[in-house]
Formats: C-alpha cells, structure tokens, sequence
C-alpha cells in the first residue's frame, strides 16, 4: 500500500474521516500477512467511515468491496452493505438471511433488502414454503410496515403449509398495519378457520389500543363458562392445575370427552387414543387441540364426506380401505362400510370432527385441570 492514495482520499474527504481512512488503509497492509483476526478492527474503521459517497471515491470503493469479500456470509456482511449502500448486493442480502434465520443480523439484513427496493425479490422467496420458512419470524422483527403487504396474502394462501401461515400470523401482527389487516381479513370473512384462534390469540396482544379493540370485536379470544375471558396463550400454559380433578372434568357430560376418546381402556375408540398423549403433545398443543381442534387435525383422523349413488350421504372419519370397500368411523364408535360401487364421490372436511367451544363449559381453573390431567397422560 503506497502513500498515494491515501492522498488521494485525503482530498476528497473531510480531516477527521482523513484519518481514519488512512487508518483502514494502513490496515489493508498489515491484512496480507494476519488476515482473520484483523477484519474485525477493519470493519471497525469502515464505520467511522460510513455514509460515505463510495462512487465518489475509489479508492474507499477498492478497501471497502475488499472487506465486503472478506465478511461474505457472515453477520458483519449486512453491516459492511448497509453502511455503504451496496444495492447490488440485494439478492446477497436476501440469501444471508435464508441461510441464518437466528443470526442476530437476520432482521437488519431484510430491512436494509427493503430500504433498497428488494421487496420483489423477498415477495418471490416467500411464495415458496421452503424459502419463506426461515425469512417469516426475521421479518416480523424487522418492525418495517411493509412487511403488511408480504406477509398477508400468505396469511391468505389457504393453499399452503398450516406452519408458514401461521408463522406469517405471529410475525406481521408485530407492525400496526399487519394487526390492521389481520382484522380486516377477518371482518371480511376471509380469515381460514384454522387461523382463527391464533389470530384472535396475537391480537389481544398488540400494543395498539385501537386495533386490540377492533379485533376483540371481530375475533373475540376464547371465552369460559360465563363468557368469562380465558387468559392469552402465553400464561394459560404456565398455570397448573390438579389433574386428579382433570380426570373428573374429562368425563363430565357437558365435554364428554370421553366419548370420542380413549384413555387405557376406558372410553369410545373415534378420536385419537389419548393415553399416551402428555408424551405427545406439550402444554400449547394440548390446549391449542381443545380451544381450535381445527388448527392442526392428526394424520388419519381428517373428516371425510362421501355422496352415495341415490343421493344418501356419508361422514365420518376413513378407517380403511380396500379395492372394493371403504369403511368408514363413526361418532360413537361405529363402522360403516361402503361398497366402492355405491360412492360417487368424496371430499375431506377443512374442520375437524371434534367440537369447538367445549371450554365454554368450563370455568378457567376446570380448563387449566384438564390440561393438567392431559399433560399427566405418558407412557409408564
Ligand atoms: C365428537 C368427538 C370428540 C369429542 C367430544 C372430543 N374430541 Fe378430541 N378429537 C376428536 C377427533 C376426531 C380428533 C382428531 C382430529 C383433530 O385432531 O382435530 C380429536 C383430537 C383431539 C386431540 C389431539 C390428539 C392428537 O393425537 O393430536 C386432543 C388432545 C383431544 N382431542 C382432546 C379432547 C378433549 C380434552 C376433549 C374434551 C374436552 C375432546 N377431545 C372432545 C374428537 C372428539
């Protein structure tokens, strides 16, 4: 590195950032022989001289596009781009945070994406579950309003992964204009009934008075015996209860669960078997299975309806299947067995078989018992 063109940039720079570019540039010496551990003090110099025009100046261009080939893919990376508004490394930006969705930078390497101009890019990542996935959670954290006009046409797509558009729920509820929308889509009626209880859930959470208000209106949270408001998600699992006194309010006839469940040998064999299902489930599924039985149906337990020739109907779930034959399960346990030749036609159910509202019946302590009980439920 010669004195030239440190003189260079002397002249096109004020005094102070004078010296730190020469600074920098002193370093890109000492870089040759020690490059790792001497990045870091570089990019440390490279902030003294951010906001730079580096158009303007090419020798800064040459240290800082040095730098940048240095950090590529690391968290520093955003920085270094950020700092020196390197546009063209938009689709960089968009990739770093698909590969490092729990990197502390993950969120700033999206914002700085949008104060680019990147959102088709990231509109294009997110039609695709295996790259939405990663960039959804990050997003919300980026506390940026335009993640409202990405992130809610996926809360929309019922064709997609239940997890993506629930994991689109929980993030852009976290800006005012995602909250905002979450309640329109609902007010209009075209929230899917698998996002209801989560939406409603986030809403009640959001630090905008006005727009709790208005969803409290249009999705009102989970209520108990009386209308008595149920706590949010987050506490009612950290409460405990008395399972002994679960077990009772398993059997009760208002919730009858044990009608459509077993547990040992006790009860009706239609829903899942539930004697093992504290080993299954934790808190939140367990209490997310009774308040929204339709947010996430077990494999194999999916409603079906089937139109039979003469015009009769079946509905039920499918307990097995052969060439010549359907049979079908019952509420209550029973079988019915269709002839192929009968049926004309099928189509699974979006809702689950299991009712909603059976808290309804329950007070909260009854509610928090039963989770209790439930969660008691493991393997010996
Ligand atoms: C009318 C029948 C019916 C009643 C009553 C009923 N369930 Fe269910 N339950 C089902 C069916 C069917 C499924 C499987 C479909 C699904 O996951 O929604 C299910 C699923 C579940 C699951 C998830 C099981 C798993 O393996 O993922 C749990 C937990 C559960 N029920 C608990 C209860 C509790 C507690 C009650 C009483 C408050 C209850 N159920 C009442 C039919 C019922």
């Amino acid at each position: 590195m010669g004195v030239l063109p440190n003189i260079t940039i002397c002249r096109s720079l004020s005094l102070r950032l004078c010296s730190a570019a020469v600074l920098l540039l002193g370093f890109f010496g000492l870089l040759a022989q020690e490059a790792n551990d001497r990045t870091s003090i570089l990019i440390e110099a490279l902030q003294r001289l951010k906001d730079q025009d580096i158009e303007t100046n090419p020798a800064l261009k040459k240290a800082v596009l040095n730098v940048l080939e240095k950090v590529r893919g690391k968290s520093a990376f955003v920085d270094v781009v950020r700092d020196f508004k390197l546009t063209n490394e938009i689709p960089a930006l968009l990739e770093f945070a698909i590969q490092n969705p729990r990197d502390p930078n993950a969120a700033e390497s999206l914002k700085t994406l949008l104060q680019f101009g990147g959102s088709d890019r990231l509109k294009a990542a997110l039609a695709q579950d295996v790259t939405a996935a990663p960039l959804i959670n990050p997003l919300g954290d980026t506390g940026d309003n335009r993640i409202a006009g990405l992130l809610l046409p996926v809360v929309g797509q019922t064709d997609r992964s239940v997890d993506v558009r629930r994991a689109a729920v929980r993030s852009v509820v976290r800006v005012q204009e995602g909250a905002l929308g979450l309640v329109q889509l609902a007010r209009d009626g075209r929230l899917a009934s698998d996002l209801k209880l989560i939406t409603a859930t986030e809403l009640s959470t959001v630090r905008w008075p006005a727009v709790k208000s208005a969803a409290a209106e249009v999705l009102p949270p989970p209520a108990a015996r009386g209308n008595a408001q149920l706590p949010p998600l987050a506490e009612l699992i950290q409460l405990r209860g008395d399972s002994r006194r679960g077990a009772t309010v398993f059997r009760l006839p208002e919730v009858n669960c044990i009608s459509c469940h077993l547990v040992g040998n006790e009860g009706v064999d239609f829903g899942p078997a539930l004697s093992e299902i504290g080993t299954k489930l934790g808190r939140e599924a367990l209490v997310e299975s009774i308040l929204d039985p339709s947010a996430g149906i077990s494999f194999g337990f999916e409603a079906w309806q089937f139109s039979l020739k003469g015009g009769d109907e079946a509905f039920g779930l499918i307990a097995s299947e052969t060439e010549q034959e359907v049979v079908l399960k019952l509420q209550g346990g029973s079988m019915n067995r269709l002839k192929k030749s009968e049926i004309e036609g099928r189509t699974k159910q979006p809702l689950s078989i299991m009712p909603i509202g059976l808290q309804a019946s329950l007070s909260t302590q009854e509610f928090v018992d039963l989770i209790e009980y439930l969660a008691s439920l493991k393997k010996p």
